[in-house]
């Protein structure tokens, strides 16, 4: 299949998605800090965290709702970040939120103008997923002309959504882009919601009903909410036809980057395309990270940072870059995104300063951690390391454990 639709770049994607729903009447927000005002979670992870208080009922607004381009960061999913091409530890979400204000039939039908009639997306190619109850939602995509067998119902795992252990959550619906059964595993099963790269899930609708509390009850919220969330790096690799978020205007230019300091071609080698796409990713959330206060250290967010810093580092080894290289993509980052986040711009000292002490502290406790690990390898029994040894190298040399 090929993409027939009029291709975008990121930023055209940025704009079209905020002045869509601001003309609708929301109110545009800026994107909160990564560092989310909210001690339950460690680090921002949707576009909804900084309206948590609105879904609770403890504040309201004039506006029917709100917009926002969001910078987030997540990290559960990491041993998928650049293994396929959807998973991303730093992503920007654009999202429509309303606390009463705009009805579920409303936040449908916006979604649906947009993707058909601004973006285009032909509805051949879109598939609908509602939560297995939810004959409510499955009626609104149906009346807005989807075909019943472009609609499917998936449980709690994919179709209830909430940012964490706690807090405003409910049940949702993703809306899904068919990339082309060459994208895809080949199984007969293969559908919605398939770990595959077939079917790419970008635009989830939560209908924020209810407040989960700490012994994991549900308390209905006061108003019926809504909580959208496109990504845009997967919006971006729809709109230009490309196969991954990698090769989307944004991100492909940090692994050319990873080309030119490693003297490699994208596409070429598998493990090497592997490497440029970790760190072409990871080291987008360590100039956010360092820009909006976080310093690297050995728990919570600093481990995080600290964390995606080092494998950055362990990657780009791999493929023969030695030495400070990571300020040669905090200065493309920059580059590329500085007009949209200025505070990455405004901190660039910083993040140049931290990242390059970081390098060089690394670059000696893996110096020392090598030879431990070596030694570990030559005396070994089989072919597993204990998970002492392994727990040492974490320990001692500040190896995470999927670098060892
Ligand atoms: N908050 C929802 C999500 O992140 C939209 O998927």
């Amino acid at each position: 299949m090929s993409a027939d639709y009029p291709s975008m770049t990121t930023a055209e994607i940025r704009s079209k998605f905020l002045n869509f729903f601001e003309e609708r009447g929301l109110k545009l927000y800026p994107s909160s800090s990564l560092v989310p005002d909210d001690p339950s979670l460690l680090l921002a992870n949707a576009g909804m965290n900084q309206f948590k208080e609105y879904y609770q009922g403890k504040k309201t607004m004039k506006e029917i709702g709100a917009i926002s381009c969001q910078k987030c960061v997540r990290t559960n999913d990491i041993d998928c970040i650049g293994e396929d091409g959807r998973h991303l530890s730093f992503f920007e979400m654009l999202g429509d939120f309303s606390f009463g204000g705009v009805s579920k039939e409303q936040a449908c039908a916006w979604a649906f103008e947009l993707i058909t009639k601004e973006f285009k997306l032909p509805l051949d190619r879109l598939y609908f997923t509602v939560f297995t109850e939810d004959d409510e939602t499955h009626d609104v995509w149906r009346s807005l002309g989807v075909a019943e067998d472009h609609i499917s119902r998936l449980g709690e795992d994919d179709n209830f959504w909430r940012a964490g252990p706690t807090g405003p959550c409910g049940p949702c619906s993703e809306i899904y882009y068919d990339q082309g059964p060459e994208f895809g595993c080949g199984s007969p099963d293969c559908a919605p919601g398939c770990d595959c790269d077939r079917f790419l899930e970008y635009w989830n609708c939560v209908f924020t009903q209810y407040d989960g509390q700490e012994d994991g009850t549900l308390v209905p919220l006061p108003k019926k909410n809504i909580d959208t969330g496109m990504g845009l790096e997967r919006m971006a690799a729809i709109m230009q036809g490309v196969q991954s978020n990698y090769e989307t205007d944004v991100l492909r230019s940090l692994v050319a980057v990873g080309e030119r300091l490693a003297g490699v071609t994208y596409g070429e080698d598998a493990e090497c395309d592997l490497a440029l796409r970790i760190i072409a990713d990871h080291s987008r959330s360590v100039t956010f990270m360092i820009a909006d206060g976080i310093l690297p250290g050995n728990e919570g967010r600093g481990y995080v940072l600290r964390r995606l810093l080092r494998r950055a580092i362990m990657k780009a080894q791999l493929i023969g870059i030695e030495g400070h290289f990571l300020n040669e993509y905090v200065d493309e980052i920059v580059r590329l995104m500085g007009d949209v986040y200025p505070e990455i711009v405004e901190n660039r000292e910083l993040e140049r300063g931290l990242i390059m002490a970081e390098e060089d502290r690394f670059g000696a406790t893996l110096r020392q951690g090598q030879a431990y690990l070596e030694e570990a390898l030559g005396k070994l029994e089989g072919d597993v390391l204990s998970g002492e040894e392994a727990f040492t190298l974490h320990d001692t040399y500040g190896f995470p454990v999927e670098v060892t």
